[in-house]
């Protein structure tokens, strides 16, 4: 089932909650949240105070994708923030493994999140203990770039690889999706679909939603 995450990196900042409830009501069926520390990434966003006070504004689940050095100093922080699922960068973590056990222990889903020049090899010794990959399809640090086409063979290798291995697990595209490569996403193997730009921006959000989630 394809499940559709916008980006709040595109929202209102100054009316977060009510942009987070025009998408709820459109449909979306996750709330992608990009925490960047300006380290990691060349731009800073939001920490779990301002993802604590979205938790009673809205009844979707907090997908929080974590741009940010030494990520495991502050899982706990993201998990008493409403995190429902938290993506770590593999390129973050020194002890990659037990970063995704600490994940797991609060009972938050874990997925580890790769840069597109990241390879797929990184997670070999640790994907059966992942239930998303999240690949970038841009580089990671700001919302309407532009997609980077060679990531499609990057999804359906990773398909390839999850299904090869009989593992249940989500793939998540974040970067650049939009009308033009949707479909060649979802046929990819991809399955959660984070945006940001295309459907802030989209005069139609319910429309935008509905038509992302059927192009397959
Ligand atoms: C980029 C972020 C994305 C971004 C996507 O670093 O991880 O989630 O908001 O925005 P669009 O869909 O505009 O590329
Ligand atoms: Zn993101």
């Amino acid at each position: 089932m394809i499940r559709i995450a916008p980006s709040i990196l595109s929202a209102d900042f100054s009316n977060l909650a009510a942009d987070v409830k025009r998408v709820e009501n459109a449909g979306a069926d996750l709330l992608h949240i990009d925490v960047m520390d300006g380290n990691f990434v060349p731009n800073i966003t939001i920490g779990p105070g301002v993802i604590a006070s979205l938790k009673d504004k809205t009844r979707l689940p907090f997908d929080v994708h974590l741009m940010i050095m030494e990520p495991e100093r502050y899982i706990e922080n993201f998990v008493k923030a409403g995190a429902d699922i938290i993506s770590v960068h593999v390129e973050t973590c020194m002890h990659l493994s037990r970063t995704i056990s600490l994940i797991k222990e609060y009972g938050v889903k874990a997925a580890v999140a790769l840069n597109p020049a990241t390879s797929l090899s990184t997670l070999d010794y640790v994907l059966q203990d992942l239930d998303m990959v999240l690949l970038m399809t841009v580089n990671p640090g700001f919302g309407g770039q532009s997609f980077i086409n060679s990531m499609i063979n990057k999804i359906a290798s990773l398909k390839k690889i999850i299904d090869e291995k009989k593992l249940i697990m989500d793939i998540e595209v974040d970067g650049g999706i939009n009308s033009d490569n949707i479909s060649s996403v979802i046929n990819a193997g991809a399955n959660v679909i984070v945006s940001g730009s295309a459907i802030f921006k989209s005069k139609d959000i319910k429309g935008t939603i509905e038509r992302f989630r059927t192009a397959g």
